[in-house]
């Protein structure tokens, strides 16, 4: 399957890094995806046409983002949120009159899987303490780039990974952000986990041995 940007922002920018990451999600076929960081809905839109084609509708996609910037969270939003393209801001603005970086929005993107999906705004360092993780087959962890909530997240995982789960991190190697690698790397170490360093040491991906 093709990676698609919907119009929209997301990480995953290159066509070839998107289309990579889909390869791993269909590798390991999960029925229960977690993403920490859903933004745009991008990523979550292309999952859940994944896991139709794969599972039909026998899956589940739970997403988790702060959706808004306020005087709390400066410090964990790294994403630019404003649009670059001009058009892309009128489209919103004007015709579609949403926030793409609102859970309405994503809900809307993500409403042909509405049965599917379950969304959640809050701070993963709370909202991940309160999901039985041992249900969730594969976590994409790719919202705060802070070392704390990182490891705070990554230790909210460790259910995942013991029952044979994936657990992989965006921007392990993003040069501005280093907490990632640190917690990443620290994480592994305690818990003796095996960590792939993939896609041009853009992602983590973390299993038990
Ligand atoms: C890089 S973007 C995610 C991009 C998305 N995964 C994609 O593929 O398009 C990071 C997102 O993480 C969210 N975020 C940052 N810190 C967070 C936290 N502590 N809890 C939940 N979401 C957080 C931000 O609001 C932002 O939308």
């Amino acid at each position: 399957m093709q990676y698609k940007k919907y119009f929209r922002k997301t990480s995953l920018k290159q066509q070839d890094q998107g289309n990579f990451f889909l390869n791993e999600i269909a590798k390991k076929k999960p029925k229960t995806f977690l993403e920490v960081g859903v933004f745009h809905g991008v990523t979550a839109r292309n999952v859940c046409e994944l896991l139709y084609q794969i599972h039909k509708n026998d899956f589940k996609y739970i997403g988790l983002d702060l959706f808004e910037v306020n005087e709390e969270n400066t410090k964990e939003i790294i994403s630019n949120i404003k649009f670059n393209n001009p058009f892309k801001t009128i489209y919103f603005k004007y015709i579609k009159k949403q926030n793409p970086y609102s859970k309405e929005a994503v809900e809307d993107l993500l409403n042909k899987f509405k049965d599917n999906v379950h969304l959640i705004k809050g701070n993963s360092n709370k909202i991940l303490k309160k999901i039985d993780m041992s249900k969730v087959d594969y976590v994409f962890l790719d919202g705060s780039h802070d070392y704390n909530t990182v490891i705070n997240d990554l230790n909210s995982c460790l259910d995942t990974i013991n029952n044979n789960g994936t657990v992989l991190c965006d921007d392990y190697n993003l040069s501005y952000a280093s907490g990632v690698k640190q917690a990443v790397d620290e994480f592994i170490k305690i818990n003796k986990f095996n960590c792939n360093i993939i896609c041009n040491s853009r992602f983590a991906k973390i299993e038990k041995n």
